[in-house]
Protein backbone atom coordinates (compact mmCIF):
# COMPACT_ATOMS: atom_id res chain seq x y z
CA UNK A 1 0.00 0.00 0.00
CA UNK A 2 1.44 3.61 -1.27
CA UNK A 3 2.34 5.78 2.13
CA UNK A 4 -0.88 7.80 1.42
CA UNK A 5 -3.13 5.20 1.83
CA UNK A 6 -1.53 3.92 4.88
CA UNK A 7 -1.37 6.74 6.49
CA UNK A 8 -5.38 7.33 6.05
CA UNK A 9 -5.95 3.79 6.76
CA UNK A 10 -4.86 4.83 10.56
CA UNK A 11 -6.82 8.10 10.30
CA UNK A 12 -10.42 6.43 8.79
CA UNK A 13 -9.36 3.32 11.53
CA UNK A 14 -9.42 6.14 14.81
CA UNK A 15 -12.36 7.62 12.86
CA UNK A 16 -14.71 4.20 13.62
CA UNK A 17 -14.86 3.34 9.46
CA UNK A 18 -15.52 -0.69 9.70
CA UNK A 19 -12.99 -1.34 6.56
CA UNK A 20 -9.96 1.52 6.92
CA UNK A 21 -7.55 -0.21 5.08
CA UNK A 22 -10.19 -1.08 1.80
CA UNK A 23 -11.74 2.49 1.93
CA UNK A 24 -8.17 3.98 1.84
CA UNK A 25 -7.27 2.19 -0.18
CA UNK A 26 -10.28 2.87 -2.55
CA UNK A 27 -10.14 6.79 -1.80
CA UNK A 28 -6.36 7.31 -2.48
CA UNK A 29 -6.73 5.25 -5.74
CA UNK A 30 -10.22 7.52 -6.65
CA UNK A 31 -8.03 10.69 -6.12
CA UNK A 32 -5.02 9.65 -8.02
CA UNK A 33 -7.24 8.17 -10.98
CA UNK A 34 -5.21 4.93 -11.22
CA UNK A 35 -6.53 1.37 -10.17
CA UNK A 36 -5.75 0.39 -6.42
CA UNK A 37 -3.38 -2.48 -8.06
CA UNK A 38 -1.00 0.16 -8.80
CA UNK A 39 -0.62 2.01 -5.51
CA UNK A 40 2.08 -0.03 -4.58
CA UNK A 41 4.36 1.87 -7.34
CA UNK A 42 3.38 5.30 -5.94
CA UNK A 43 5.78 6.69 -3.67
CA UNK A 44 4.66 10.16 -2.96
CA UNK A 45 1.36 12.30 -3.33
CA UNK A 46 1.12 16.05 -4.88
CA UNK A 47 0.08 18.65 -1.88
CA UNK A 48 -2.66 18.87 -4.33
CA UNK A 49 -3.82 15.32 -4.05
CA UNK A 50 -3.30 14.84 0.05
CA UNK A 51 -5.52 18.18 0.58
CA UNK A 52 -8.01 16.86 -1.60
CA UNK A 53 -7.35 13.01 0.34
CA UNK A 54 -7.65 15.04 3.22
CA UNK A 55 -11.42 16.05 2.22
CA UNK A 56 -12.90 12.92 1.46
CA UNK A 57 -11.22 11.25 4.75
CA UNK A 58 -13.23 14.28 6.62
CA UNK A 59 -16.48 13.26 4.87
CA UNK A 60 -15.53 9.72 5.33
CA UNK A 61 -15.31 10.63 8.87
CA UNK A 62 -18.10 12.49 8.94
CA UNK A 63 -20.78 9.28 7.68
CA UNK A 64 -20.58 9.46 4.17
CA UNK A 65 -20.74 6.21 2.13
CA UNK A 66 -17.45 6.11 0.53
CA UNK A 67 -19.22 4.89 -3.10
CA UNK A 68 -20.84 8.66 -2.63
CA UNK A 69 -17.21 9.70 -2.27
CA UNK A 70 -15.78 8.03 -5.04
CA UNK A 71 -19.41 7.66 -6.96
CA UNK A 72 -19.22 4.28 -7.96
CA UNK A 73 -20.42 0.95 -6.40
CA UNK A 74 -19.08 -2.28 -6.97
CA UNK A 75 -21.68 -5.36 -7.65
CA UNK A 76 -20.05 -8.62 -9.12
CA UNK A 77 -18.60 -7.71 -12.24
CA UNK A 78 -20.37 -4.68 -12.65
CA UNK A 79 -19.01 -1.03 -12.16
CA UNK A 80 -22.50 1.17 -11.40
CA UNK A 81 -22.75 5.28 -10.91
CA UNK A 82 -24.13 6.24 -7.50
CA UNK A 83 -24.97 8.69 -5.67
CA UNK A 84 -27.01 10.83 -3.15
CA UNK A 85 -30.50 9.52 -3.92
CA UNK A 86 -30.04 6.03 -4.88
CA UNK A 87 -29.98 2.84 -2.77
CA UNK A 88 -25.77 1.39 -2.66
CA UNK A 89 -26.04 -1.88 -4.11
CA UNK A 90 -24.66 -4.39 -1.10
CA UNK A 91 -22.74 -7.66 -1.35
CA UNK A 92 -25.95 -9.87 0.13
CA UNK A 93 -27.75 -9.26 -3.24
CA UNK A 94 -24.87 -11.20 -5.35
CA UNK A 95 -26.09 -14.40 -4.42
CA UNK A 96 -29.42 -14.13 -5.72
CA UNK A 97 -28.31 -12.80 -8.45
CA UNK A 98 -26.17 -15.63 -9.03
CA UNK A 99 -29.15 -18.24 -8.61
CA UNK A 100 -31.33 -16.43 -10.95
CA UNK A 101 -27.94 -17.08 -13.66
CA UNK A 102 -27.79 -20.41 -13.27
CA UNK A 103 -31.85 -20.61 -13.28
CA UNK A 104 -31.51 -18.42 -16.85
CA UNK A 105 -29.22 -21.14 -17.70
CA UNK A 106 -31.67 -23.93 -17.48
CA UNK A 107 -33.95 -21.86 -19.96
CA UNK A 108 -33.98 -21.57 -23.60
CA UNK A 109 -37.23 -18.69 -22.62
CA UNK A 110 -35.51 -15.97 -21.16
CA UNK A 111 -37.80 -12.89 -20.12
CA UNK A 112 -36.87 -11.39 -17.07
CA UNK A 113 -38.75 -8.49 -15.10
CA UNK A 114 -36.51 -6.67 -12.33
CA UNK A 115 -38.71 -4.74 -9.72
CA UNK A 116 -37.64 -1.66 -7.23
CA UNK A 117 -34.55 -1.75 -9.67
CA UNK A 118 -32.47 1.14 -7.81
CA UNK A 119 -29.22 1.65 -9.64
CA UNK A 120 -29.56 -1.24 -11.84
CA UNK A 121 -27.40 -3.11 -10.33
CA UNK A 122 -29.12 -6.49 -10.59
CA UNK A 123 -30.50 -6.15 -14.22
CA UNK A 124 -26.96 -4.71 -15.54
CA UNK A 125 -25.38 -7.99 -14.11
CA UNK A 126 -28.08 -10.75 -15.70
CA UNK A 127 -27.31 -8.35 -18.81
CA UNK A 128 -23.85 -8.88 -19.05
CA UNK A 129 -23.45 -12.39 -17.36
CA UNK A 130 -26.02 -14.11 -19.68
CA UNK A 131 -27.05 -13.71 -23.07
CA UNK A 132 -30.52 -14.18 -24.71
CA UNK A 133 -32.01 -12.37 -22.01
CA UNK A 134 -35.27 -10.33 -22.81
CA UNK A 135 -34.95 -7.76 -19.72
CA UNK A 136 -37.22 -5.19 -18.06
CA UNK A 137 -37.11 -3.40 -15.22
CA UNK A 138 -38.98 -0.43 -12.68
CA UNK A 139 -37.77 2.07 -10.21
CA UNK A 140 -40.67 4.71 -8.50
CA UNK A 141 -38.15 7.12 -7.52
CA UNK A 142 -37.39 9.69 -10.25
CA UNK A 143 -33.63 10.25 -8.64
CA UNK A 144 -32.63 6.73 -8.42
CA UNK A 145 -34.31 6.18 -12.64
CA UNK A 146 -31.99 8.69 -13.59
CA UNK A 147 -29.14 6.38 -12.32
CA UNK A 148 -31.04 3.23 -13.33
CA UNK A 149 -30.90 5.02 -17.01
CA UNK A 150 -27.55 5.61 -16.70
CA UNK A 151 -26.10 1.95 -15.65
CA UNK A 152 -28.04 0.53 -18.57
CA UNK A 153 -28.21 2.88 -21.56
CA UNK A 154 -27.27 0.78 -24.36
CA UNK A 155 -27.91 -2.48 -22.93
CA UNK A 156 -31.16 -3.53 -24.38
CA UNK A 157 -33.42 -3.17 -21.28
CA UNK A 158 -36.82 -1.67 -20.89
CA UNK A 159 -36.63 0.45 -18.00
CA UNK A 160 -39.62 2.33 -16.62
CA UNK A 161 -40.08 4.97 -13.79
CA UNK A 162 -43.13 4.02 -12.23
CA UNK A 163 -44.92 1.97 -9.34
CA UNK A 164 -44.02 -1.88 -9.31
CA UNK A 165 -47.77 -2.74 -8.90
CA UNK A 166 -49.07 -1.41 -12.10
CA UNK A 167 -45.78 -1.97 -13.89
CA UNK A 168 -45.59 -3.80 -17.65
CA UNK A 169 -49.66 -5.29 -18.12
CA UNK A 170 -48.54 -5.88 -21.20
CA UNK A 171 -46.27 -8.47 -20.65
CA UNK A 172 -48.86 -10.79 -18.06
CA UNK A 173 -48.39 -14.20 -18.01
CA UNK A 174 -45.10 -14.53 -20.28
CA UNK A 175 -42.56 -13.71 -17.48
CA UNK A 176 -40.32 -16.29 -17.04
CA UNK A 177 -38.34 -15.00 -14.14
CA UNK A 178 -39.02 -11.89 -12.04
CA UNK A 179 -36.17 -10.67 -9.40
CA UNK A 180 -36.45 -8.08 -6.90
CA UNK A 181 -34.48 -6.28 -3.97
CA UNK A 182 -37.42 -4.56 -1.97
CA UNK A 183 -37.75 -2.10 0.59
CA UNK A 184 -38.25 -4.63 3.60
CA UNK A 185 -37.24 -2.57 6.97
CA UNK A 186 -40.71 -2.28 9.19
CA UNK A 187 -40.77 1.67 9.54
CA UNK A 188 -40.68 0.75 13.58
CA UNK A 189 -37.24 0.26 13.47
CA UNK A 190 -36.25 3.75 12.20
CA UNK A 191 -35.27 5.18 15.39
CA UNK A 192 -32.63 2.16 15.76
CA UNK A 193 -30.98 2.27 12.65
CA UNK A 194 -27.23 3.41 12.15
CA UNK A 195 -27.11 6.91 11.10
CA UNK A 196 -24.77 5.99 7.96
CA UNK A 197 -27.59 4.47 6.51
CA UNK A 198 -30.53 6.27 7.37
CA UNK A 199 -29.01 9.60 6.57
CA UNK A 200 -27.71 8.14 3.22
CA UNK A 201 -30.00 5.18 1.67
CA UNK A 202 -33.46 6.54 0.90
CA UNK A 203 -36.22 5.73 2.58
CA UNK A 204 -37.99 4.85 -0.19
CA UNK A 205 -35.30 1.91 -0.66
CA UNK A 206 -35.10 0.93 2.77
CA UNK A 207 -39.02 1.02 4.51
CA UNK A 208 -41.80 -0.97 4.11
CA UNK A 209 -44.98 -0.35 6.55
CA UNK A 210 -45.43 -1.32 10.02
CA UNK A 211 -43.80 -5.42 9.62
CA UNK A 212 -41.37 -4.69 6.57
CA UNK A 213 -43.76 -6.75 4.38
CA UNK A 214 -45.78 -4.22 2.68
CA UNK A 215 -43.49 -4.49 -0.42
CA UNK A 216 -43.31 -8.46 -0.34
CA UNK A 217 -46.73 -8.55 -0.42
CA UNK A 218 -47.03 -6.53 -3.39
CA UNK A 219 -44.24 -8.44 -5.47
CA UNK A 220 -46.42 -11.64 -4.65
CA UNK A 221 -49.77 -10.00 -6.30
CA UNK A 222 -47.07 -8.97 -9.30
CA UNK A 223 -45.09 -11.84 -9.67
CA UNK A 224 -49.05 -13.94 -9.66
CA UNK A 225 -49.96 -11.45 -12.71
CA UNK A 226 -46.65 -11.22 -14.57
CA UNK A 227 -45.24 -15.06 -14.34
CA UNK A 228 -45.88 -17.55 -16.56
CA UNK A 229 -46.37 -21.54 -15.47
CA UNK A 230 -43.78 -22.86 -13.96
CA UNK A 231 -41.69 -19.42 -13.94
CA UNK A 232 -39.78 -18.38 -10.77
CA UNK A 233 -39.68 -15.38 -8.45
CA UNK A 234 -37.04 -14.34 -6.43
CA UNK A 235 -37.11 -11.60 -3.54
CA UNK A 236 -34.64 -10.54 -1.12
CA UNK A 237 -36.11 -9.97 1.89
CA UNK A 238 -34.93 -8.84 6.04
CA UNK A 239 -32.75 -11.75 7.47
CA UNK A 240 -35.69 -11.89 10.60
CA UNK A 241 -38.24 -12.43 7.86
CA UNK A 242 -37.56 -15.60 6.00
CA UNK A 243 -41.28 -17.48 7.41
CA UNK A 244 -43.13 -15.13 7.13
CA UNK A 245 -41.85 -14.04 3.68
CA UNK A 246 -42.04 -17.70 2.47
CA UNK A 247 -45.76 -17.71 3.66
CA UNK A 248 -46.62 -14.33 1.74
CA UNK A 249 -45.83 -16.41 -0.97
CA UNK A 250 -47.71 -20.18 0.00
CA UNK A 251 -51.03 -17.76 0.70
CA UNK A 252 -50.33 -16.33 -3.01
CA UNK A 253 -50.60 -19.64 -4.15
CA UNK A 254 -47.08 -20.12 -5.61
CA UNK A 255 -45.35 -23.82 -4.67
CA UNK A 256 -41.67 -24.71 -4.13
CA UNK A 257 -41.33 -21.81 -1.98
CA UNK A 258 -37.61 -22.24 -0.96
CA UNK A 259 -35.60 -20.26 1.93
CA UNK A 260 -31.79 -19.26 0.80
CA UNK A 261 -29.11 -18.05 2.74
CA UNK A 262 -26.39 -15.30 1.68
CA UNK A 263 -22.63 -15.74 1.57
CA UNK A 264 -22.33 -15.00 5.33
CA UNK A 265 -25.25 -17.66 5.92
CA UNK A 266 -28.15 -15.57 7.15
CA UNK A 267 -31.33 -16.08 5.40
CA UNK A 268 -31.71 -13.12 2.77
CA UNK A 269 -33.90 -14.70 0.04
CA UNK A 270 -36.51 -16.85 -1.03
CA UNK A 271 -37.95 -18.23 -4.62
CA UNK A 272 -41.36 -19.32 -5.46
CA UNK A 273 -42.66 -21.23 -8.65
CA UNK A 274 -45.63 -19.91 -10.60
CA UNK A 275 -48.01 -23.10 -9.57
CA UNK A 276 -48.86 -25.37 -13.61
CA UNK A 277 -52.46 -26.02 -13.57
CA UNK A 278 -53.42 -29.82 -13.14
CA UNK A 279 -49.73 -30.87 -10.88
C1 LIG B 1 -33.54 -1.91 -1.47
S1 LIG B 1 -33.55 -0.86 -2.89
C2 LIG B 1 -32.90 -2.01 -4.10
C3 LIG B 1 -32.28 -1.34 -5.28
C4 LIG B 1 -31.52 -2.32 -6.22
N1 LIG B 1 -32.41 -3.33 -6.75
C5 LIG B 1 -30.38 -2.98 -5.48
O1 LIG B 1 -30.47 -4.15 -5.11
O2 LIG B 1 -29.36 -2.29 -5.25
C6 LIG B 1 -35.30 -0.81 -3.26
C7 LIG B 1 -35.68 0.09 -4.44
O3 LIG B 1 -37.10 -0.03 -4.64
C8 LIG B 1 -37.63 1.22 -5.04
N2 LIG B 1 -39.07 1.16 -4.77
C9 LIG B 1 -39.71 1.28 -3.59
N3 LIG B 1 -41.04 1.13 -3.75
C10 LIG B 1 -41.24 0.91 -5.08
C11 LIG B 1 -42.42 0.67 -5.86
N4 LIG B 1 -43.63 0.66 -5.32
N5 LIG B 1 -42.27 0.47 -7.19
C12 LIG B 1 -41.03 0.47 -7.76
N6 LIG B 1 -39.88 0.72 -7.07
C13 LIG B 1 -40.00 0.91 -5.74
C14 LIG B 1 -36.84 2.21 -4.20
O4 LIG B 1 -36.91 3.51 -4.73
C15 LIG B 1 -35.43 1.59 -4.25
O5 LIG B 1 -34.71 2.09 -5.35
Amino acid sequence: MSEAAFRLAGELANGGCPSPGPEARTIVAHVLGIDQSRLVLIDRVTAQQQTRIDELAARRVAGEPVQHLTGVAYFRHETLKVGPGVFIPRPETEIMVGWALDRLGERTSRRVVELCAGSGAISAAIASEIGGVDLHAVEVDPVAFGYLSANLAGRGVELVLGDMAEAFPDLDGTVDLLIVNPPYVPETLRPFLPSDVVDHDPGLALFSGVDGLEAIRVVARVASRLLRPGALVATEHDDSHQPAAMEVFREAGFVDVTPHADLTGRPRFVTAAQPIAGR
